[in-house]
Protein backbone atom coordinates (compact mmCIF):
# COMPACT_ATOMS: atom_id res chain seq x y z
CA UNK A 1 0.00 0.00 0.00
CA UNK A 2 1.51 3.10 -0.92
CA UNK A 3 1.41 6.18 1.43
CA UNK A 4 2.13 9.62 0.74
CA UNK A 5 2.92 12.43 3.19
CA UNK A 6 0.57 14.79 3.73
CA UNK A 7 0.20 17.90 1.94
CA UNK A 8 1.08 20.32 4.72
CA UNK A 9 4.24 18.44 5.40
CA UNK A 10 6.97 20.03 3.43
CA UNK A 11 4.68 23.09 3.92
CA UNK A 12 5.91 24.04 7.41
CA UNK A 13 9.47 23.19 6.08
CA UNK A 14 10.02 25.73 4.04
CA UNK A 15 7.50 28.37 5.24
CA UNK A 16 9.30 28.39 8.49
CA UNK A 17 12.34 30.16 6.25
CA UNK A 18 13.17 33.29 7.38
CA UNK A 19 12.60 36.90 6.41
CA UNK A 20 15.69 37.10 4.98
CA UNK A 21 14.95 34.72 2.13
CA UNK A 22 12.09 37.25 1.51
CA UNK A 23 14.42 40.36 0.88
CA UNK A 24 16.77 37.33 -1.21
CA UNK A 25 13.91 36.81 -3.12
CA UNK A 26 13.25 40.37 -4.18
CA UNK A 27 17.10 41.15 -4.78
CA UNK A 28 17.91 43.39 -7.46
CA UNK A 29 19.67 40.75 -9.82
CA UNK A 30 16.87 38.70 -9.88
CA UNK A 31 14.63 41.79 -10.66
CA UNK A 32 16.49 42.59 -13.78
CA UNK A 33 15.74 38.78 -15.37
CA UNK A 34 12.25 39.26 -14.80
CA UNK A 35 11.65 42.64 -16.15
CA UNK A 36 12.71 41.49 -19.42
CA UNK A 37 9.33 39.09 -19.35
CA UNK A 38 7.68 42.13 -20.38
CA UNK A 39 3.98 41.65 -20.25
CA UNK A 40 4.34 38.15 -19.78
CA UNK A 41 2.87 36.25 -16.35
CA UNK A 42 4.58 32.65 -15.38
CA UNK A 43 1.44 31.12 -13.83
CA UNK A 44 2.30 27.61 -11.27
CA UNK A 45 -1.33 25.48 -11.24
CA UNK A 46 -2.01 21.58 -11.21
CA UNK A 47 -4.55 21.78 -13.38
CA UNK A 48 -3.14 18.64 -15.61
CA UNK A 49 -5.75 16.80 -16.32
CA UNK A 50 -8.12 17.07 -19.18
CA UNK A 51 -11.33 19.15 -17.84
CA UNK A 52 -8.69 21.01 -15.65
CA UNK A 53 -6.65 21.81 -18.93
CA UNK A 54 -9.44 22.73 -21.34
CA UNK A 55 -10.63 25.83 -18.16
CA UNK A 56 -6.58 26.50 -18.15
CA UNK A 57 -6.63 27.14 -21.37
CA UNK A 58 -9.91 29.55 -21.12
CA UNK A 59 -7.40 31.76 -18.85
CA UNK A 60 -4.38 31.30 -21.23
CA UNK A 61 -6.90 32.83 -24.20
CA UNK A 62 -8.23 35.59 -21.81
CA UNK A 63 -5.15 36.85 -21.38
CA UNK A 64 -3.00 36.53 -24.71
CA UNK A 65 -6.12 38.23 -26.63
CA UNK A 66 -5.53 41.07 -24.63
CA UNK A 67 -1.52 40.91 -25.56
CA UNK A 68 -0.45 39.50 -22.16
CA UNK A 69 2.11 36.42 -22.65
CA UNK A 70 1.12 33.05 -21.11
CA UNK A 71 3.88 31.01 -19.35
CA UNK A 72 2.44 27.41 -18.21
CA UNK A 73 4.14 26.08 -15.18
CA UNK A 74 1.60 23.02 -14.95
CA UNK A 75 2.61 20.79 -12.06
CA UNK A 76 0.74 17.27 -12.05
CA UNK A 77 -1.22 15.91 -8.91
CA UNK A 78 -4.16 16.69 -8.01
CA UNK A 79 -4.92 18.33 -4.83
CA UNK A 80 -1.41 20.35 -5.33
CA UNK A 81 1.00 19.16 -3.16
CA UNK A 82 3.56 18.75 -5.93
CA UNK A 83 2.88 22.54 -7.08
CA UNK A 84 3.31 23.38 -3.87
CA UNK A 85 6.44 21.94 -3.03
CA UNK A 86 7.80 23.12 -6.90
CA UNK A 87 6.64 26.64 -5.38
CA UNK A 88 8.25 26.87 -2.40
CA UNK A 89 11.40 26.13 -4.02
CA UNK A 90 11.09 28.14 -6.77
CA UNK A 91 10.31 31.22 -3.90
CA UNK A 92 13.33 30.34 -1.63
CA UNK A 93 15.59 30.32 -4.52
CA UNK A 94 14.66 34.07 -5.54
CA UNK A 95 12.20 33.16 -8.30
CA UNK A 96 9.04 32.68 -7.50
CA UNK A 97 6.43 32.61 -10.83
CA UNK A 98 4.32 35.95 -11.56
CA UNK A 99 1.35 34.05 -10.09
CA UNK A 100 0.27 30.86 -8.65
CA UNK A 101 -2.43 28.95 -7.63
CA UNK A 102 -2.57 29.12 -3.76
CA UNK A 103 -5.85 29.26 -1.68
CA UNK A 104 -7.23 28.99 2.02
CA UNK A 105 -5.25 28.81 4.76
CA UNK A 106 -1.80 29.10 2.26
CA UNK A 107 -2.44 32.81 1.45
CA UNK A 108 -1.84 33.71 4.87
CA UNK A 109 1.15 31.56 5.24
CA UNK A 110 2.90 33.10 2.33
CA UNK A 111 1.06 37.00 3.21
CA UNK A 112 2.99 36.75 6.46
CA UNK A 113 6.35 36.29 4.89
CA UNK A 114 5.78 38.94 2.78
CA UNK A 115 5.52 37.45 -0.63
CA UNK A 116 2.21 38.71 -2.11
CA UNK A 117 1.41 41.65 -4.32
CA UNK A 118 -1.39 43.63 -2.81
CA UNK A 119 -4.02 44.10 -5.05
CA UNK A 120 -5.95 46.53 -3.88
CA UNK A 121 -5.82 48.70 -6.51
CA UNK A 122 -7.86 46.72 -8.42
CA UNK A 123 -10.18 45.39 -6.10
CA UNK A 124 -10.68 48.81 -4.58
CA UNK A 125 -11.80 50.13 -8.44
CA UNK A 126 -13.92 46.95 -9.53
CA UNK A 127 -15.52 46.55 -6.22
CA UNK A 128 -14.69 43.56 -4.77
CA UNK A 129 -15.86 44.09 -1.66
CA UNK A 130 -19.45 44.29 -3.03
CA UNK A 131 -18.95 41.89 -5.76
CA UNK A 132 -17.97 38.86 -3.53
CA UNK A 133 -19.24 36.49 -1.16
CA UNK A 134 -18.02 37.60 1.99
CA UNK A 135 -17.02 33.96 3.34
CA UNK A 136 -14.70 34.27 -0.36
CA UNK A 137 -13.69 38.00 0.45
CA UNK A 138 -12.30 37.04 3.82
CA UNK A 139 -10.20 34.43 2.72
CA UNK A 140 -8.83 36.41 -0.31
CA UNK A 141 -7.05 38.68 2.13
CA UNK A 142 -4.16 39.16 4.00
CA UNK A 143 -4.44 41.57 7.23
CA UNK A 144 -7.17 43.37 5.25
CA UNK A 145 -5.38 43.76 2.05
CA UNK A 146 -6.25 41.30 -1.02
CA UNK A 147 -3.63 39.30 -2.00
CA UNK A 148 -5.52 36.92 -4.33
CA UNK A 149 -7.75 36.49 -6.67
CA UNK A 150 -11.04 33.72 -6.48
CA UNK A 151 -11.87 32.13 -9.91
CA UNK A 152 -14.48 29.93 -8.69
CA UNK A 153 -16.11 27.94 -6.24
CA UNK A 154 -16.50 24.16 -6.01
CA UNK A 155 -18.46 22.38 -4.07
CA UNK A 156 -16.38 19.48 -1.97
CA UNK A 157 -19.52 17.38 -0.92
CA UNK A 158 -20.70 15.49 -3.93
CA UNK A 159 -21.04 11.91 -4.57
CA UNK A 160 -21.09 11.09 -8.45
CA UNK A 161 -23.17 7.92 -8.94
CA UNK A 162 -23.27 5.44 -12.47
CA UNK A 163 -26.91 5.23 -12.81
CA UNK A 164 -26.50 1.72 -14.99
CA UNK A 165 -24.63 0.07 -12.13
CA UNK A 166 -26.88 0.81 -9.62
CA UNK A 167 -29.94 -0.35 -11.20
CA UNK A 168 -27.99 -3.33 -12.39
CA UNK A 169 -27.39 -3.99 -8.67
CA UNK A 170 -30.83 -3.03 -7.88
CA UNK A 171 -29.38 -0.41 -6.05
CA UNK A 172 -30.66 2.83 -4.87
CA UNK A 173 -29.09 6.22 -4.85
CA UNK A 174 -28.54 7.19 -1.70
CA UNK A 175 -29.52 10.47 0.28
CA UNK A 176 -27.83 9.25 4.22
CA UNK A 177 -25.05 7.27 4.98
CA UNK A 178 -27.42 4.10 6.24
CA UNK A 179 -28.75 3.98 3.09
CA UNK A 180 -25.32 4.17 1.31
CA UNK A 181 -23.91 1.14 3.14
CA UNK A 182 -27.12 -0.75 2.25
CA UNK A 183 -26.52 0.41 -1.58
CA UNK A 184 -23.22 -0.29 -1.30
CA UNK A 185 -23.45 -4.12 -0.01
CA UNK A 186 -25.67 -4.63 -2.76
CA UNK A 187 -23.58 -3.25 -5.57
CA UNK A 188 -20.69 -5.83 -3.71
CA UNK A 189 -23.22 -8.77 -3.83
CA UNK A 190 -23.28 -8.15 -7.69
CA UNK A 191 -19.63 -8.02 -8.29
CA UNK A 192 -19.81 -4.28 -8.80
CA UNK A 193 -17.00 -2.08 -6.89
CA UNK A 194 -19.17 0.20 -5.15
CA UNK A 195 -16.51 3.33 -4.75
CA UNK A 196 -13.59 4.47 -6.80
CA UNK A 197 -10.80 5.94 -4.60
CA UNK A 198 -7.15 7.42 -5.66
CA UNK A 199 -4.02 6.85 -3.51
CA UNK A 200 -3.34 10.14 -2.69
CA UNK A 201 -4.09 11.19 0.91
CA UNK A 202 -6.15 14.65 0.27
CA UNK A 203 -8.50 11.70 -1.73
CA UNK A 204 -8.62 10.19 1.77
CA UNK A 205 -9.48 13.02 3.74
CA UNK A 206 -12.13 13.73 1.05
CA UNK A 207 -13.94 10.84 2.05
CA UNK A 208 -13.32 11.41 5.47
CA UNK A 209 -14.74 14.96 5.65
CA UNK A 210 -17.78 14.15 3.66
CA UNK A 211 -18.52 11.49 6.37
CA UNK A 212 -17.33 13.73 9.06
CA UNK A 213 -19.85 16.15 7.88
CA UNK A 214 -23.07 13.90 8.21
CA UNK A 215 -22.41 12.71 11.01
CA UNK A 216 -21.08 15.86 12.81
CA UNK A 217 -23.66 18.55 11.08
CA UNK A 218 -22.20 21.72 10.01
CA UNK A 219 -21.63 23.16 13.74
CA UNK A 220 -19.67 20.47 15.14
CA UNK A 221 -17.25 20.13 11.72
CA UNK A 222 -16.96 24.08 12.02
CA UNK A 223 -16.03 23.53 15.94
CA UNK A 224 -13.60 20.39 15.28
CA UNK A 225 -11.56 21.51 12.21
CA UNK A 226 -11.93 24.99 12.17
CA UNK A 227 -12.09 26.00 15.97
CA UNK A 228 -9.80 22.63 16.98
CA UNK A 229 -11.99 22.33 19.93
CA UNK A 230 -10.56 19.20 21.70
CA UNK A 231 -13.68 17.74 23.14
CA UNK A 232 -15.13 17.77 19.33
CA UNK A 233 -11.77 16.65 18.04
CA UNK A 234 -11.37 13.35 20.37
CA UNK A 235 -15.04 13.49 21.32
CA UNK A 236 -18.05 10.77 21.00
CA UNK A 237 -19.31 12.11 17.67
CA UNK A 238 -15.57 12.10 15.86
CA UNK A 239 -15.56 7.89 17.25
CA UNK A 240 -18.64 7.82 15.22
CA UNK A 241 -16.95 9.50 12.26
CA UNK A 242 -13.81 7.36 12.27
CA UNK A 243 -16.42 4.12 12.43
CA UNK A 244 -18.07 4.99 9.39
CA UNK A 245 -14.98 6.00 7.47
CA UNK A 246 -13.09 2.36 8.58
CA UNK A 247 -16.55 1.02 7.63
CA UNK A 248 -16.33 2.19 4.76
CA UNK A 249 -13.05 0.50 3.26
CA UNK A 250 -14.93 -3.07 2.65
CA UNK A 251 -16.85 -1.39 -0.56
CA UNK A 252 -13.54 0.90 -1.59
CA UNK A 253 -11.15 -1.36 -4.00
CA UNK A 254 -8.14 0.49 -2.32
CA UNK A 255 -5.15 0.68 -4.49
CA UNK A 256 -1.62 -0.54 -4.19
CA UNK A 257 -0.94 1.67 -6.96
CA UNK A 258 -0.63 5.00 -7.36
CA UNK A 259 -3.79 6.40 -9.11
CA UNK A 260 -5.46 9.86 -9.60
CA UNK A 261 -8.77 11.27 -8.61
CA UNK A 262 -9.58 11.77 -12.60
CA UNK A 263 -8.58 8.00 -12.62
CA UNK A 264 -10.73 7.22 -10.24
CA UNK A 265 -13.86 9.27 -12.12
CA UNK A 266 -12.63 7.10 -15.44
CA UNK A 267 -13.70 4.16 -13.19
CA UNK A 268 -17.29 5.31 -12.86
CA UNK A 269 -17.95 6.31 -16.48
CA UNK A 270 -16.56 3.25 -18.10
CA UNK A 271 -18.82 1.41 -15.54
CA UNK A 272 -15.68 0.07 -13.67
CA UNK A 273 -17.05 1.57 -10.01
CA UNK A 274 -20.27 2.94 -8.88
CA UNK A 275 -19.84 5.71 -7.34
CA UNK A 276 -17.01 8.95 -6.25
CA UNK A 277 -16.77 11.11 -3.41
CA UNK A 278 -15.23 14.13 -4.95
CA UNK A 279 -14.94 17.65 -5.45
CA UNK A 280 -16.67 18.98 -8.87
CA UNK A 281 -13.74 19.33 -10.56
CA UNK A 282 -14.81 15.77 -11.48
CA UNK A 283 -17.89 17.28 -12.85
CA UNK A 284 -15.48 19.01 -15.39
CA UNK A 285 -13.83 15.68 -16.45
CA UNK A 286 -17.14 14.21 -16.88
CA UNK A 287 -17.63 16.78 -19.66
CA UNK A 288 -14.46 16.61 -21.05
CA UNK A 289 -15.05 12.90 -21.28
CA UNK A 290 -18.47 13.79 -23.40
CA UNK A 291 -20.48 12.83 -20.58
CA UNK A 292 -23.66 14.68 -19.01
CA UNK A 293 -23.19 15.62 -15.93
CA UNK A 294 -26.47 15.08 -13.80
CA UNK A 295 -27.77 12.46 -16.85
CA UNK A 296 -25.42 10.09 -17.91
CA UNK A 297 -23.47 10.37 -14.26
CA UNK A 298 -25.67 11.35 -11.20
CA UNK A 299 -24.43 14.42 -8.89
CA UNK A 300 -25.89 13.71 -5.31
CA UNK A 301 -24.75 15.58 -2.21
CA UNK A 302 -22.53 13.31 -0.37
CA UNK A 303 -25.20 11.33 1.79
CA UNK A 304 -26.40 12.95 5.02
CA UNK A 305 -25.37 16.53 3.38
CA UNK A 306 -28.22 17.53 1.83
CA UNK A 307 -28.35 21.09 2.64
CA UNK A 308 -25.06 21.81 3.48
CA UNK A 309 -22.07 22.83 1.25
CA UNK A 310 -18.50 22.19 1.66
CA UNK A 311 -16.28 24.63 -0.22
CA UNK A 312 -13.32 25.14 -1.61
CA UNK A 313 -12.32 28.42 -3.66
CA UNK A 314 -9.48 28.22 -5.73
CA UNK A 315 -7.52 31.36 -6.28
CA UNK A 316 -4.62 33.25 -7.66
CA UNK A 317 -2.25 34.78 -5.71
CA UNK A 318 1.03 37.25 -7.63
CA UNK A 319 4.33 37.20 -6.21
CA UNK A 320 5.84 40.45 -5.89
CA UNK A 321 7.97 42.45 -8.30
CA UNK A 322 9.08 45.74 -8.85
CA UNK A 323 9.09 45.98 -11.95
CA UNK A 324 5.56 48.31 -13.22
CA UNK A 325 5.03 46.31 -16.76
CA UNK A 326 5.26 43.10 -14.56
CA UNK A 327 2.49 44.44 -12.18
CA UNK A 328 0.51 45.73 -14.51
CA UNK A 329 0.66 41.91 -16.51
CA UNK A 330 -0.70 41.10 -12.72
CA UNK A 331 -2.90 43.38 -12.34
CA UNK A 332 -4.77 42.26 -15.92
CA UNK A 333 -4.81 38.62 -14.89
CA UNK A 334 -6.27 39.39 -11.59
CA UNK A 335 -9.17 42.04 -13.37
CA UNK A 336 -10.22 39.46 -16.31
CA UNK A 337 -10.28 36.73 -14.01
CA UNK A 338 -13.61 38.50 -12.24
CA UNK A 339 -14.78 39.53 -15.68
CA UNK A 340 -18.82 37.82 -16.08
CA UNK A 341 -17.68 36.12 -19.86
CA UNK A 342 -14.24 34.63 -18.21
CA UNK A 343 -16.38 33.52 -15.38
CA UNK A 344 -19.00 31.92 -17.25
CA UNK A 345 -16.40 30.21 -19.63
CA UNK A 346 -13.98 28.67 -17.22
CA UNK A 347 -16.43 27.62 -14.84
CA UNK A 348 -18.57 25.93 -17.39
CA UNK A 349 -15.21 24.05 -18.64
CA UNK A 350 -13.70 23.37 -14.71
CA UNK A 351 -17.13 22.06 -13.34
CA UNK A 352 -17.41 24.60 -10.70
CA UNK A 353 -19.47 27.85 -10.49
CA UNK A 354 -18.94 31.41 -10.87
CA UNK A 355 -17.66 33.76 -7.72
CA UNK A 356 -20.26 36.48 -8.53
CA UNK A 357 -23.69 35.63 -8.10
CA UNK A 358 -24.31 37.99 -11.34
CA UNK A 359 -23.36 35.68 -13.47
CA UNK A 360 -25.98 34.22 -15.76
CA UNK A 361 -26.03 30.22 -15.14
CA UNK A 362 -28.14 29.64 -18.78
CA UNK A 363 -26.01 26.95 -20.26
CA UNK A 364 -24.76 25.16 -17.48
CA UNK A 365 -25.53 21.43 -16.88
CA UNK A 366 -27.60 20.48 -13.55
CA UNK A 367 -25.08 20.23 -10.94
CA UNK A 368 -23.96 23.45 -11.40
CA UNK A 369 -27.44 24.73 -11.37
CA UNK A 370 -27.78 22.58 -8.16
CA UNK A 371 -24.75 23.85 -6.62
CA UNK A 372 -25.50 27.36 -7.26
CA UNK A 373 -28.32 27.22 -5.83
CA UNK A 374 -27.08 24.86 -2.67
CA UNK A 375 -24.71 27.72 -2.15
CA UNK A 376 -27.42 30.51 -1.68
CA UNK A 377 -28.96 28.73 0.42
CA UNK A 378 -26.16 27.12 2.75
CA UNK A 379 -25.18 31.04 2.55
CA UNK A 380 -28.41 31.69 4.31
CA UNK A 381 -28.67 29.24 6.30
CA UNK A 382 -25.07 29.14 8.14
CA UNK A 383 -24.33 25.42 6.64
CA UNK A 384 -21.38 26.44 4.62
CA UNK A 385 -18.06 24.92 5.69
CA UNK A 386 -14.68 24.81 4.41
CA UNK A 387 -13.24 22.08 2.83
CA UNK A 388 -10.38 20.12 5.54
CA UNK A 389 -8.88 18.61 2.57
CA UNK A 390 -8.44 21.47 0.07
CA UNK A 391 -6.44 23.35 2.87
CA UNK A 392 -9.66 25.63 3.25
CA UNK A 393 -10.26 24.88 7.55
CA UNK A 394 -7.18 25.60 8.93
CA UNK A 395 -3.37 26.09 9.14
CA UNK A 396 -1.45 23.50 6.63
CA UNK A 397 0.71 22.77 10.37
CA UNK A 398 -2.50 21.10 11.49
CA UNK A 399 -3.99 20.12 8.32
CA UNK A 400 -0.67 18.00 7.71
CA UNK A 401 -1.14 16.49 11.24
CA UNK A 402 -4.96 15.88 10.87
CA UNK A 403 -3.85 14.25 7.09
CA UNK A 404 -1.63 11.74 9.02
CA UNK A 405 -4.37 10.15 12.03
CA UNK A 406 -6.59 9.94 8.92
CA UNK A 407 -4.75 8.50 6.40
CA UNK A 408 -2.66 5.83 8.87
CA UNK A 409 -5.84 5.16 10.32
CA UNK A 410 -7.55 4.13 7.06
CA UNK A 411 -4.69 1.67 6.34
CA UNK A 412 -3.97 0.29 9.95
CA UNK A 413 -5.38 -3.56 9.78
CA UNK A 414 -6.28 -3.03 13.29
CA UNK A 415 -8.24 0.48 13.19
CA UNK A 416 -9.43 1.36 16.49
CA UNK A 417 -12.07 4.48 16.10
CA UNK A 418 -11.38 5.43 19.74
CA UNK A 419 -8.04 5.60 19.72
CA UNK A 420 -8.22 7.38 16.48
CA UNK A 421 -10.43 10.34 17.66
CA UNK A 422 -8.18 10.64 20.57
CA UNK A 423 -4.95 10.83 18.44
CA UNK A 424 -6.74 12.95 16.31
CA UNK A 425 -7.09 15.19 19.73
CA UNK A 426 -3.61 15.15 20.12
CA UNK A 427 -1.94 15.85 17.31
CA UNK A 428 -3.94 18.57 16.26
CA UNK A 429 -3.42 20.04 19.62
CA UNK A 430 0.82 19.91 19.14
CA UNK A 431 0.12 20.98 15.64
CA UNK A 432 -1.72 24.38 16.13
C1 LIG B 1 -8.20 22.25 -6.72
C2 LIG B 1 -9.05 21.97 -7.94
C3 LIG B 1 -8.45 20.81 -8.70
C4 LIG B 1 -8.32 19.60 -7.79
C5 LIG B 1 -7.76 18.37 -8.45
C6 LIG B 1 -8.00 20.97 -5.93
O1 LIG B 1 -7.09 21.20 -4.89
O2 LIG B 1 -8.79 23.19 -5.90
O3 LIG B 1 -9.11 23.11 -8.76
O4 LIG B 1 -9.25 20.53 -9.82
O5 LIG B 1 -7.44 19.95 -6.73
O6 LIG B 1 -6.59 18.62 -9.11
Amino acid sequence: MIKKSPVGTVRKLTLSFTAALVVSCLSPAVLSAETDTGGEVEVLHWWTAKGEMNAADVLQHSLEQQGIGWKNFAIAGGGGESAMTVLKSRAVSGNPPSAAQLKGDDLQEWGMLGFLTNLNKVADAEHWDQLLPPVISRIMKYQGHYVAVPVNIHRVNWLWVNPNLMQQAGATVPDSLDAFFVAAEKLKAAGIVPVALGSDPWQEVTLFESIALAVLGPVDYRRAFVELDMSQLGGDKMVEVFRRFIAMRQYIDVKTKAMEWSDASAMVVHGEAAMQFMGDWAKGELTAMGKLPGQDILCIPAPGTQGYFTYNIDSFAFFKNNSAKHLKAQEMMAHTILTPDFQRQFNLAKGSIPVRHDVSLAGFDPCSRASAEAFKNSEVHNTLVPSLSQGLATSSYVQAAIFDVVTDFFHSKNADPEQAAHRLARAVKSAR
